[in-house]
């Protein structure tokens, strides 16, 4: 689906699949939980879901003749991680905005694990007090024009990479990457878990698992705690990717399917039900899951195995989409195991 547009290679390659074996048998043993280790797809900075958008991002930008890769998150973004990761590895400038889209009780929050590592890989860091949003902040903006009056030339990445006119074909190749794997494992998934926040790795999925039918099993845990917003932005971004690979057929509501349960209290704070989750996987699996997105999207796979939301003998795949590096700013949370 992807053979026409230009990819620029960030990762190692295919990204493991493993079994969750204790997790599976320790929830009754009725569903087979596997994981697919995108947490795991680089040697740049700890990895994670971006490089994938990033690998069909990075062509444009090098062609636009831009000198400073620009984008924006949260304090404890994995994004603008990867964009620094990246920006550093293709000999980029990087400025980054940090929105404080997150209440913390860590007195360290802005200091450690992710921006810690943006900072040390050279990015020009601005904290913004403004609150969370996924969609385009006049911050950002600034940004850009900022860069420009400087004399750089900026090439604009949003938040999360997903309304970006490319966004969406890194998770197109996924999905064709699980159709490989598959052949070679000699059985198809049922289900493919995935966290939702900016939208473009679900949609994405839904635009590559929909060329085999298998859109509306793509089920979206959503961590953003403003569900419609972006149940919105997935239909939005997947509409444009089907466009743009030539699906032939069009994406429709139905197609996005948004979990919206465990998303609680707030973006980037863990409830209690995902803390427990994000203990209960490191302690049978030795996996390691965070209390923003993929520790939210555990704890809805786990919920909806014990509710019976999968039939008997489903195989579902969770896609493990990194963001490990943003425990550091959860000491408190986690200060007794
Ligand atoms: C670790 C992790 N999981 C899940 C997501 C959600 O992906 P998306 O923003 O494409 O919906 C993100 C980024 O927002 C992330 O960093």
């Amino acid at each position: 689906m992807l053979e026409e547009f230009e990819r620029y290679p960030l990762t190692f390659g295919p990204t493991h699949i493993e079994k969750l074996e204790r997790l599976s048998e320790h929830l009754g043993g009725k569903v087979q939980l596997y994981a697919k280790r995108d947490d795991c797809n680089s040697g740049l900075a700890y990895g994670g879901n971006k490089l994938r958008k990033l690998e069909y991002i990075i062509p444009d930008a090098i062609k636009s003749n831009a000198d400073t890769l620009v984008s924006i998150g949260g304090v404890q973004s994995n994004h603008t991680r990867m964009i620094a990761a990246v920006a550093a590895k293709i000999g980029f400038k990087c400025r980054l905005v940090q929105e404080a889209w997150v209440p913390h009780e860590d007195a360290v929050y802005d200091r450690v694990g992710n921006i810690m590592l943006s900072r040390i890989m050279g990015a020009d860091v601005q904290m913004v007090d403004d609150g969370f949003d996924i969609g385009i902040r006049k911050s950002w903006e600034d940004a850009i024009e900022d860069v420009k009056a400087k004399g750089g030339k900026p090439y604009p990445i949003p938040a999360g990479a997903s309304v970006h006119k490319y966004g969406g074909l890194g998770y197109v190749g996924f999905a064709e990457e699980v159709r490989a794997q598959e052949a070679e494992l000699g059985f198809k998934f049922d289900y493919i878990v995935v966290c939702t926040v900016t939208g473009s790795t679900h949609a994405g999925m839904t635009v590559g698992f929909a060329k085999d039918g298998r859109a509306q099993r793509v089920i979206g845990i959503d961590a953003s705690f403003t569900p419609a917003q972006t149940k919105a932005q997935v239909l939005e971004i997947a509409r444009r990717t089907a466009d743009l690979v030539k699906l032939g057929r069009e994406i429709t509501e139905e197609d996005v399917v948004l979990v919206e349960d465990y998303a609680y209290p707030v973006y980037g704070v863990p409830s209690e039900e995902t803390k427990e989750a994000i203990r209960l996987v490191a302690r049978l699996e030795g996996m390691i899951t965070d209390p923003v997105y993929e520790g939210k999207s555990m704890q809805g796979m786990i919920d909806l195995v014990k509710k019976g939301y999968f039939p008997e003998g489903s195989k579902v795949l969770y896609a493990h989409l990194g963001g490990a590096p943003a425990l550091n700013g959860y000491g408190y949370a986690f200060r007794n195991g």
